[in-house]
């Protein structure tokens, strides 16, 4: 099993083209040693092409994971790239960490996470280990390292509760959360906030909303795209939980690392907090739509209820703060970056479908206790 890298690698090159990242970006990261923990993820693999070009050849970008997200625990979603090291192994564990700040690094983007809504209600106390206490650890080691910045993949589900006023804005917070990976996301940026006052560690929390694109792999507790792309490249039915008229902010996977990239160079990120979106909505239903219409697949949509953590109707992130802080721009329209994931899964797809991680008659959308 091997992924198709040059189409991604494609991708990139054509992206960072036509971001233009100033020359003060681009000398910033030459030559850097940089820590990417969840490197092998949806969000991080992205982030490791992005920032392998920027060091160059004499940087070098570590990996740190675990490959708890894939199944058969399998390196697929790693690039092999010259100045990429991949260590395998976990947050949780002082040996890994110590290994991991051998290295002289510069920068620690902490991506890695139990992922994510569902898979916490089934699993709290793991999701709090790795989120809670692993995050500690690595705050810990970051620290002694004096390490230049520490960027933060928090979230915006986990900050704003279920029925604030839209868009987003990240003054309001709500203590009002349904699952325990958002409290630990929430609590994460809150020991992030402590580590920034009490020993002035220079972190950055970077809000992500729902990325897509090329990388994640689907399965039941992965995010709505990429498992409606996967039912309806199968020729299923895309089962919509709830009414269809939710709205989700979707986000390109690159144009958050662009938002990662930016976060790691402006000083004006320092103890910040701040949404990394498209800063426009879409419905569930127009999206399921859309991946049926793209794929020919004419086997009808379906409903099923609402699943009980998942009170948000709408989300709407303002992206202002980041415009204005780190010159965040996004600049993939939903339409390009939608079929460049169909795309990459048409690509991959036999890859796809021996690592896609669905039980066996079970759908997390609507799973319970009996199940
Ligand atoms: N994908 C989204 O829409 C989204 C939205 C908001 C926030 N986020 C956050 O962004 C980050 C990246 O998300 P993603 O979609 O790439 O998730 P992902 O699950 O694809 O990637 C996370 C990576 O972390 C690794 N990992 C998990 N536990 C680990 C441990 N104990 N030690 C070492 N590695 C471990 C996993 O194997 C995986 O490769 C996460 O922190 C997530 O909470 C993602």
């Amino acid at each position: 099993m091997k992924q198709n890298w040059s189409f991604r690698i494609q991708i990139v090159d054509t992206y960072l083209n036509s971001l233009k990242l100033s020359n003060d970006i681009n000398n910033y990261y030459l030559n850097k040693t940089i820590l990417i923990t969840g490197g092998a993820g949806a969000i991080g693999s992205n982030l490791v092409l992005v920032l392998s070009k920027l060091v160059g050849d004499n940087g070098l970008i570590l990996i740190l994971d675990n490959f708890s997200s894939i199944k058969l625990k399998s390196s697929w979603n790693v690039p092999p790239l010259s100045n990429v090291m991949l260590i395998e192994g976990d947050i949780r564990n002082d040996r890994s960490l110590k290994r991991v700040f051998k290295e002289n690094i510069s920068l620690v983007f902490h991506l890695a996470a139990f992922f994510a809504n569902q898979n916490s209600i089934d699993f709290p106390e793991e999701s709090a280990e790795v989120d809670t206490i692993g995050h500690i650890k690595l705050l810990e080691y970051s620290n002694i390292s004096n390490v230049e910045k520490f960027i933060y993949a928090s979230s915006g589900c986990a900050i704003y509760g279920s029925y604030p006023q839209l868009p987003l804005k990240e003054d309001f917070i709500s203590m009002h959360l349904t699952t325990p990976y958002q409290i630990n996301k929430m609590v994460g940026e809150m020991y992030n906030n402590f580590y920034r006052h009490h020993y002035n560690l220079p972190i950055v929390n970077c809000r992500f909303f729902n990325s897509y694109g090329p990388g994640e792999i689907p399965g039941q507790y992965r995010n709505v795209i990429p498992n409606f792309i996967y039912w309806a490249l199968s020729k299923g039915s895309l089962p919509i939980t709830g009414e269809g008229n939710e709205t989700r902010d979707f986000t390109s996977v690159l144009d958050l690392v662009q938002g990662l990239v930016k976060a790691g160079f402006y000083n004006e990120a320092v103890g910040e907090n701040f949404n990394l979106a498209s800063g426009k909505e879409i419905s569930i239903k127009s999206m399921a739509e859309l991946v049926n219409k793209t794929t020919q697949n004419t086997t009808p949509i379906c409903f099923k209820p609402r699943r009980k953590w998942d009170t948000k109707p709408r989300l709407l992130a303002s992206i202002e703060k980041a415009k204005l802080l780190i010159k965040y721009e996004p600049i993939i329209e939903f339409e390009k970056g939608f079929l460049e994931n169909i795309s990459w899964f048409k690509q991959n797809w036999e890859d796809i479908q021996l690592l896609s991680d669905f039980n066996p008659g079970i759908n997390s959308a609507v799973r319970n206790k009996t199940s």
